[in-house]
């Protein structure tokens, strides 16, 4: 099957997913008869080009790394912004990758919407939409006929998300737990070495793990809004980022972490999701937790995730959450279960 994808954002997701679809072309082909054609990039820094019969996408990395322009250097429609893309675009699909807003969900939720109206099927990294809109934009895609998948929101390309709605399916989870953020997590193991906060928080942005304004992170609302995504999946509930109980590790002291280590405890950041009655409750909060303990071994920048089932009892994922090649594998996990899905549709109405 050939599949056609609209590219929303060229950054870091972007281009990542980008090189994986140029390396893993002839593997694609073989193992899962899966041909992909870009016919659109859309980027607000690199401009926008559609052209129906299929970009050069070795190309495009390359105008992208040189600093030029999409627009300059391809032939096609141009300049559109995201919207009107996707109107022209012939594409069956559009990865959404723009920049995550927890408050509104946009431009990505806008765009998501447009697709899913337009009858696309959806691949999106950007949490903002589906920790905000999950359900309306699971019933849009339902009534429109088309797939809405989001696997890389969560601990990026390790499947987090794919664990618990397919390798997970008809076991009744009690409770999801997880260290859901890589750059607090390493500033804590850097707390452990005996850097202060401040100091470890600059080290993490010096390496690239934490933004210029770190407050998505220190404050707890990325992985708040990771833990409502989660949560409306295994508790089918509406949670909002709004609703998560949550303080951020910005007050904890050299000391506090040297006191819980002299006692064998790790703090790590954790966020925490279960049904407690008829309501589904979650946090993210600093906590104590043995050294040896499933997530007192997780260090660094991984991240991990316990669900806690009746059938399996604890499951446990670990493995890394971020960066471009991580988020793209994620994109590409998403296009080849679309693709299986459309192949077992086009089988059962041929039978
Ligand atoms: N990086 C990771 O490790 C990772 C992992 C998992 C999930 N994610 C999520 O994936 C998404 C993309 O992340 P990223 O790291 O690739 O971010 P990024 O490097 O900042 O790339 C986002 C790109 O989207 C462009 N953009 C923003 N608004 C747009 C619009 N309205 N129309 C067209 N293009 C637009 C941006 O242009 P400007 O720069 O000019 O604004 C930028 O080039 C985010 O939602 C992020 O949370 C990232």
């Amino acid at each position: 099957m050939e599949l056609k994808l609209a590219l929303i954002g060229f950054g870091v997701v972007g281009r990542g997913f980008t090189g994986i679809l140029i390396r893993k072309r002839d593997y694609l082909l073989s193992k899962y008869n899966l041909r992909v054609r870009v016919v659109g990039i859309c980027d607000l820094k690199y401009g926008s080009v559609v052209n129906s019969e299929g970009l050069d996408i070795i190309k495009a990395l390359e105008v992208v790394r040189s600093g030029k322009s999409l627009e300059k250097e391809f032939d096609g429609v141009k300049g559109l912004g995201a919207v009107e893309f996707i109107d022209v675009s012939n594409a069956d699909v559009v990865v959404e990758a723009t920049w995550t807003n927890l408050e509104t969900g946009e431009p990505g939720l806008t765009h998501i919407k447009k697709a899913l109206s337009s009858g696309k099927h959806v691949i999106t990294t950007n949490k903002g939409p589906i920790a905000l809109a999950y359900r309306e934009l699971s019933s849009l895609a339902r009534s429109k006929g088309v797939k809405l998948l989001f696997s890389g929101t969560v601990m990026s390309g390790t499947p987090s998300i794919r664990t618990l709605i397919r390798g997970l399916a008809g076991c009744y989870v009690s409770e999801v737990a997880g260290i859901l953020n890589g750059t607090t997590n390493y500033i804590l193991t850097k707390m452990e070495e005996g850097l202060t906060f401040n100091e470890a928080l600059r080290d993490a942005q010096m390496k690239g793990y934490a933004e210029a304004d770190p407050t998505m992170d220190i404050d707890a609302w990325d992985p708040a809004a990771k833990i409502v995504i989660l949560a409306n999946i295994a508790f089918d509930s509406d949670l909002k980022p709004k609703d998560v109980i949550r303080k951020g590790i910005r007050d904890i002291k050299l000391d506090n972490i040297k006191d819980a280590l002299r006692r064998g405890k790790r703090i790590k950041l954790i966020a925490r999701a279960w049904v407690d009655g008829n309501t589904v409750k979650a946090k993210v909060t600093p906590e104590e937790v043995d050294i040896n303990s499933f997530f007192g071994q997780v260090t660094g920048t991984v991240n991990a995730v316990m669900y806690r089932t009746d059938s399996l009892g604890d499951v446990y994922l670990i493995g890394r959450g971020a960066g471009g090649e991580e988020a793209g594998q994620a994109i590409l996990a998403d296009l080849i279960e679309l693709n299986s899905i459309l192949e077992e549709s086009k089988l059962l109405t041929s039978r």
